[in-house]
This record gives structure tokens, sequence and C-alpha cells, in this order.
């Protein structure tokens, strides 16, 4: 069997900066764009460090024909600096972190009051919002914690661009269905694993991200609504590459290095559940129809023939261990 998509996009990417950068730009190539996470040391905050950024970017992926859609990491910005950010070519929108809730997230916001001004601009700006939604709380509690937050966006900027990043619980699903004017993004991980998998048995390091995967019911509403085709949740992988030493450590680093695997694997999902022709709409069509993108024309084709996943990718002297590292999976992309 195979599956075509045209131009596939992944909405929530960290290709970090650097010698990772050349590691993981390549091996996002086969989409035909993607929504960069600006959570470097130090963080992209300005629209020239965006487009130093954005040229980085263009030159690891060496030709290949993709789209960066830039975030700037959300501060209070005055409707001068917004309209700066605006104009500066590759910007997409806003990426708002809680302060220390996440990788390089120190920097972030510790009171949503602050950020009200700006995000009254970014209303009639017509500016997306990307939020981290997560509270303080009790590790499993974060996301559902927080959803008082995006009900209280949405509801006093009704008409902001606003974007739940990577949720993980039924909850945030239901709040999707409540609110018309919210969307949200999904990881690969999160339509698959659940604690278990992380903590369950042998603590697997690899799998570890914010937020954590929750519970068998949580990851079972995210993927039924993948299948049936939710219109405004939309794939984001979330991959997240850390250095080998920085995972497998006492004090592992958060994060999933999906890239490799993601479309391979949302293939294999999507057909093995008989829902083949809603992958189009998640992993580009949902992204194109609520942003009003049209990214450049790529054509991938994926079949069921196994793939070997490496065990670990090299970057200069750091190794990378990406998820199902050594493990054969069941659809590969046709070359
Ligand atoms: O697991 C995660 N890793 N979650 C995030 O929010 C950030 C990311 C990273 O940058 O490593
Ligand atoms: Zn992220």
């Amino acid at each position: 069997m195979k599956i075509t998509l045209n131009s596939p996009l992944d909405m929530h990417l960290h290709l970090r900066d650097g010698d990772m950068l050349k590691l993981t730009a390549p091996l996002s190539a086969d989409f035909a764009g993607a929504v960069i996470m600006p959570n470097l040391v130090p963080p992209v905050t300005t629209p020239t460090a965006m487009q130093g950024y954005a040229a980085r970017i263009a030159s690891a992926m060496d030709g290949a024909a993709f789209s960066s859609y830039m975030t700037l990491f959300f501060t209070p910005m005055s409707e001068k600096e917004l309209q700066a950010a605006k104009e500066t070519p590759g910007f997409f929108g806003f990426k708002l972190y809680p302060a220390g809730i996440t990788t390089n997230s120190e920097g972030g916001i510790s009171d949503m009051a602050q950020a009200d001004t700006t995000l009254k601009l970014m209303e009639e700006m017509g500016i997306p919002l990307l939020v981290h939604g997560e509270s303080h709380g009790f590790v499993m509690d974060r996301e559902q914690e927080f959803l008082s937050v995006y009900r209280h966006l949405a509801t006093k900027y009704p008409k902001l661009k606003l974007s739940m990043e990577h949720i993980t619980t039924a909850a945030a699903l239901r709040l999707l269905d409540e609110f018309p004017n919210i969307c949200a993004t999904v990881t690969l991980q999160h339509l698959i694993i659940t604690l278990d998998d992380v903590a369950g048995g042998a603590l697997r390091p690899h799998l570890f991200c914010k937020p954590i995967a929750k519970r068998p019911e949580d990851r079972d509403a995210l993927l039924q609504a993948a299948l049936n085709g939710h219109p405004r949740l939309m794939f984001g992988s979330d991959s997240a590459p850390h250095p080998r030493c920085k995972k497998e450590a006492c004090g592992c680093a958060a994060g999933v290095f999906t890239a490799p695997v993601a479309l391979p694997r949302l293939a294999e999902i999507f057909a093995t559940n008989g829902a083949a022709d809603k992958l189009q709409g998640f992993v580009s069509g949902n992204a194109c129809a609520w942003y009003g993108l049209t990214p450049v024309q790529k054509t991938i084709t994926l079949q069921d023939t196994p793939m070997m996943v490496p065990a670990s990718y090299r970057s200069y002297g750091e190794q990378v261990v990406p998820m199902y590292a050594g493990e054969s999976i069941g659809w590969s992309i046709v070359r």
C-alpha cells in the first residue's frame, strides 16, 4: 500500500542551531515546511535574530524546498515592535512559554496579565499565538490546570489565532470542541505512548518530554480525533533532539527526537486504522485552512515497506537517539 502526501507540514519543530541544526535540518526536509520553535540559548526574541536563524536553517536545508515558518519567543511588545515582526519575511507568530516550564523557557511569562496589551494588539493585527500550555502544578495535571488560561484567552480575544501546542489530554480536546476559535497541535508520540511507556517499567529517557505522556484514555482520544479528521487538530511533531549524554543522564532533558520517523509512522498509523484518507488534512490541509498557508509544492509517497531506524545519529561529536532507535518500523518513504 502507498500513500501520497502533498506538501506535508510539521507545525511544531525544534531544529536547534549550530552543529545540531546541520543534523536535524535534512531529517525534516521531506516536509514542505515547519513552524520553527524559538527556544534557543538565548531565545529568539527579535526580528534580527529570527532572520539570522532562518538563514542558518535555509543553509542547513542545503537546497531542499522547505518553508521555515519562524516564531519569536513571546515577550511583551509595543505595536511598533509587533509591526516590525509582522513585516519580517518568514515570520509566522509568537510562541508563549510560561516562565521555566520547559527547555530554555526561563525568560517566559510568569503572570499572564503581563501579556494583555500585546495579545490585544496581536488579535487586531492577525498575529498567531502558539502556547506551551502547562501550569507549574503536579506533572500529570499541568495541562488540565492550564485549560482555564486558554478559556480566558479565547473568550477575551475571540479573534486571536490561538493554538494549544502539543496537547496530551482528552480534556484539551474537549476545549477544542468548546471553542471554535482555538486550534491545537499534537505530536507523534502522544498519539502512541502513555506514561507507562515512559516510566511504567524501566525508565525510558528517550520518551521523556514535556508535556509528559498521559493516560491511555487521553492517548486514545487524541488518536481518535486525528483519525476522525478533526479540522482544527494539526500535526506538530515537537521533535526535540538533545545529545545522548543529556538524555541518558541524571537530570534527563525533555524531548523526543521523532523527525526521522514522523511521516512513516503517521502513514502506518493512519493506514492500519483505515484512515489513510484523513492523513493529508492532519499533516497539511488543516493547518493551511486555519492559517491560510500556501506551502511550497512537494509530493511525498509513503509505502508499507519496513524501515530500519538508526540506533543513533551523529552530530559531529554528539550522538542523538531517535524514537524507535534500532527498531524496524512498518512504513518508509519512497525515495
Ligand atoms: O519535551 C520538550 N522538549 N518539551 C518542550 O516544550 C521543549 C522541548 C525542547 O526544546 O527540548
Ligand atoms: Zn516544543
